[in-house]
């Protein structure tokens, strides 16, 4: 593996196995901002917890988004047994939740729990037909008595994560907060390389898991010429997959986006599409184009701000998107810091007139 790759392992184990779920974004925040501090030339946190980072340049603005919430869980109950009950923050399927190991950030620090479930050795044969629902689940955090919890500085409304470290599987890796770490560790990338003439907002945003929330307020504050978010788009390239007849696949690049939600989230212009082709080509980097039903992203949000603002999604293909054993490729993270590099650098070009 080359030097910029096992760089590019570096930034995203750093980035994927530091926490924050939407709306407590705090610790993530720091670790961003600590990587960003002396590639541009002004950061602020705006009132939502948005990290606003700034370099500056002439009239023309552009601002790329990566998003910097995870999804996971806040507690909801806790029982005079001491097991907690959570309920999601961002879309989860059940059956990856129970029995991961967890983090809840409590008000003396972290506190490792488990998802604790019947074993099959308690099981009626009907039992382990049926998916359990996560307002069935419960978190088990050592505790002998609800006091316990309580001196273990856990109260109702602590963020809870998924406890996994990244680990490396060839040219490939795999953690959790994937979606969009990896955003983040591209935009990263783009900032500390990029030479441009125009101003560059680069915003880590926040809850764009529950609704695109930070990328809505900053997009109306900063009021860019044109917006380009960074995010991950979910790969059909495994055992099932290729049902959902989608054709973003690991290894091929990165994925242009066309439509999501059916076109109820964004419908990319042709000027857009012009402008991410043109980079992908002058980059020489391969892509991919998709057009899916479901999932959006920060630029659905930022195109319909004042009186619509251009924008488009440049993903990195993941597998198993929200799940704490998301997969990508290295290779692919690499090629999309091209991209979005080269779109950046001529979006002036093709978007003044
Ligand atoms: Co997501
Ligand atoms: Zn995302």
């Amino acid at each position: 593996m080359n030097r910029e790759l096992d760089d590019m392992f570096e930034l995203i184990k750093k980035l994927c196995n530091s926490h924050g779920i939407s709306g407590y974004e705090d610790e993530i925040r720091d670790v961003i901002k600590a990587e960003i501090e002396g590639f541009v030339d002004e950061i602020r946190v705006d009132k939502l917890g948005n990290l606003i980072c700034i370099k500056n340049g002439n009239d023309f603005t552009q601002m790329l988004t990566a998003h910097m919430d995870e999804v996971g869980f806040l507690i909801k109950h806790i029982d005079d047994k001491g097991f907690l009950r959570i309920t999601p923050i961002g879309g989860w399927f059940s059956q990856t939740v129970l029995n991961q190991r967890v983090v809840i950030h409590g008000n003396k620090g972290k506190v490792y729990g488990v998802i604790g479930s019947k074993p099959p050795h308690l099981m009626r044969d009907e039992e382990r037909k049926k998916v359990i629902e996560i307002k069935d689940m419960f978190v088990d955090i050592g505790a002998e008595n609800k006091d316990d919890v309580k001196k273990m500085g856990i109260e109702i409304g602590n963020a809870v994560t998924i406890d996994r470290e990244v680990v490396k599987m060839g040219n490939r890796v795999t953690g959790k907060a994937f979606d969009d770490r990896i955003g983040v560790a591209v935009m990263i990338e783009c900032l500390k390389k990029v030479e441009t003439s125009s101003t560059v907002y680069a915003v880590a945003t926040v809850q764009e898991e529950v609704g695109l929330k930070g990328a809505r307020v900053s997009a109306f504050s900063l009021n860019p010429d044109v917006a380009l978010a960074i995010d991950v788009a979910p790969a059909t390239d495994f055992p099932g997959g290729e049902t959902a007849n989608v054709e973003v696949k690991l290894g091929k690049g990165p994925a242009i986006t066309i439509a999501d939600a059916s076109g109820r989230g964004l419908i990319a212009s042709k000027k857009i599409l012009e402008w991410l082709k043109t980079a992908g080509e002058k980059a020489e980097v391969d892509f991919q184009l998709e057009v899916t039903e479901g999932g959006t992203t920060d630029a659905t949000a930022i195109h319909l701000t004042k009186e619509g603002i251009p924008s488009g999604v440049v993903s990195v293909p993941a597998r198993y998107v929200h799940t704490p054993v998301e997969v990508v490729d290295l290779r692919d993270v690499e090629a999309t810091v091209k991209l979005v590099s080269k779109a950046v650098e001529i979006a002036e070009d093709i978007f003044k007139f």
